[in-house]
């Protein structure tokens, strides 16, 4: 079966500008908004492509079809991962039907590996030697892994002391060159953008639109099992762009005529880092940046993020909807997901059950519910005995049990 590679473009979401696909650029040389990838979809055929699909290994390469790249991917197994039934969690946050998509089944523990398959895939194809990023810990790790699969250099960027013990070991074990900044994750995106505008060297955050086109399988995962039947996809905000790459991925189920109707998406922020959640409620399309994040979350302590644009349209074109939650409830809901259905997950995945939950108390959506949970990252990420109430006792208790 043919596929879209050939007419693949990058196209700016604001002014449609197109620029062609082998462009090394972030930003509309014209407005300066964000790019995706595009391509004619419309002239594949969906039930050979089901079929084809369906005969495959279940790694996020089966929908190859979909994932514009010319070369053999460098691929680590990852997507493919885990839908579970979790009843306790749905009685916990009252919704009918649960699931939990648990990304920390990924090679390096979260869902970032998929978007750094295809991105790494891309800077061989586009000749880059080095990679460079931002990160609040996982995106360092996959990227880290990621190049030296390809055998490319990594440098990465990390706000000091503040990326959890798990995320900074991967980073430096994979050999990435890892530097910290003073402040947050945004001072070091900014950093990261303006030495590539110098160096050119191939920056693979989020705004990087090749990393959305790898994080958008989750969506073809998630409609492989539940359908395009009713249903709504719960997830972790910090910069935006994982909302924005599940949007895209059923979007482009119903482009190909595989789905007849979408989810709605639901976007959860933590309460210390709310730009987002803050924005759609305004109802307006000024992001006004939160200039000291805080979360115990450090994954979505995040308050400037750059795919904003994007992530609204996913939320107003699923008619979606947004909730903010106290790390006290994102904490819970960890605990939650660990002792009631065995899934463990770090703190920012949990905020997406929490969010459930909240939205329910607030009857903000309906007990009817069939909701999908994603859960982002693993909960070895970020290890944290002091804040587990189980704590190990002596040997000489257990003789007095
Ligand atoms: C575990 C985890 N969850 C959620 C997110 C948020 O994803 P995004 O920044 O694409 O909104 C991140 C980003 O670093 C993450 O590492
Ligand atoms: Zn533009």
């Amino acid at each position: 079966m043919s596929d879209v590679r050939s007419e693949i473009l990058l196209r700016c979401i604001s002014c449609g500008r197109e620029f062609p696909a082998d462009s090394i650029i972030y930003f509309c040389g014209d407005c300066g908004n964000l790019l995706d990838v595009v391509g004619d979809i419309g002239r594949l055929n969906p039930i050979e492509l089901k079929n084809l699909w369906a005969s495959r290994k279940f790694t996020m390469w089966r929908y190859r079809e979909l994932i514009p790249v010319e070369r053999e991917p460098i691929t680590l197994h990852e997507g493919g991962t885990p839908l579970y039934r979790a009843e306790k969690a749905a009685r916990w946050a009252d919704v009918k039907n649960l699931y939990v998509k648990f990304e920390g089944g990924n090679p390096t523990g979260s869902f970032k590996d998929r978007g750094m398959s295809v991105a790494i895939t891309k800077s061989l194809e586009l000749g880059r030697e080095t990679v460079i990023c931002a990160s609040t810990g996982n995106t360092s790790s996959s990227m880290a892994a990621y190049a030296a699969a390809a055998g490319v250099k990594a440098i990465v960027l990390v706000p000091r002391g503040r990326v959890a013990a798990g995320k900074l070991f991967q980073t430096m074990l994979h050999g990435a060159e890892t530097y910290t900044v003073d402040e947050g994750f945004d001072t070091a995106l900014q950093t990261v953008l303006s030495s590539s505008r110098e160096s050119g060297i191939y920056i693979l955050n989020s705004v990087n639109p090749w990393r959305i086109e790898g994080q958008k399988t989750l969506a073809y995962e998630v409609w492989e099992v539940l359908g395009d039947g009713e249903y709504v996809v719960s997830v972790p905000v910090g910069n935006c762009g994982n909302i924005s790459a599940i949007w895209k991925g059923f979007k482009e189920l119903e482009m190909v005529g595989l789905a007849r109707t979408h989810p709605r998406l639901v976007g959860v922020q933590a309460e210390g880092a709310s730009p987002f959640v803050d924005m759609v409620r305004r109802g307006d399309e000024r992001l006004i940046p939160v200039e000291s994040p805080r979360t115990i979350a450090s994954a979505i302590r995040i308050g400037k993020p750059v795919n904003w644009l994007k992530a609204l349209r996913a939320i107003r074109e699923s008619e979606g909807l947004v909730e903010k939650v106290s790390d006290e409830m994102i904490l819970e809901a960890q605990r939650l997901l660990a002792s009631g259905e065995g899934i463990g997950v770090e703190p920012a995945s949990a905020a997406s059950l929490a969010g459930v939950k909240k939205l329910r108390e607030q009857g903000l959506l309906d007990r009817s519910e069939t909701v999908v949970c994603v859960a982002t990252g693993h909960a070895l990420k970020d290890p944290n005995p002091d804040l587990v109430p189980n704590k190990p006792r002596e040997s000489s208790y257990l003789a007095r049990r």
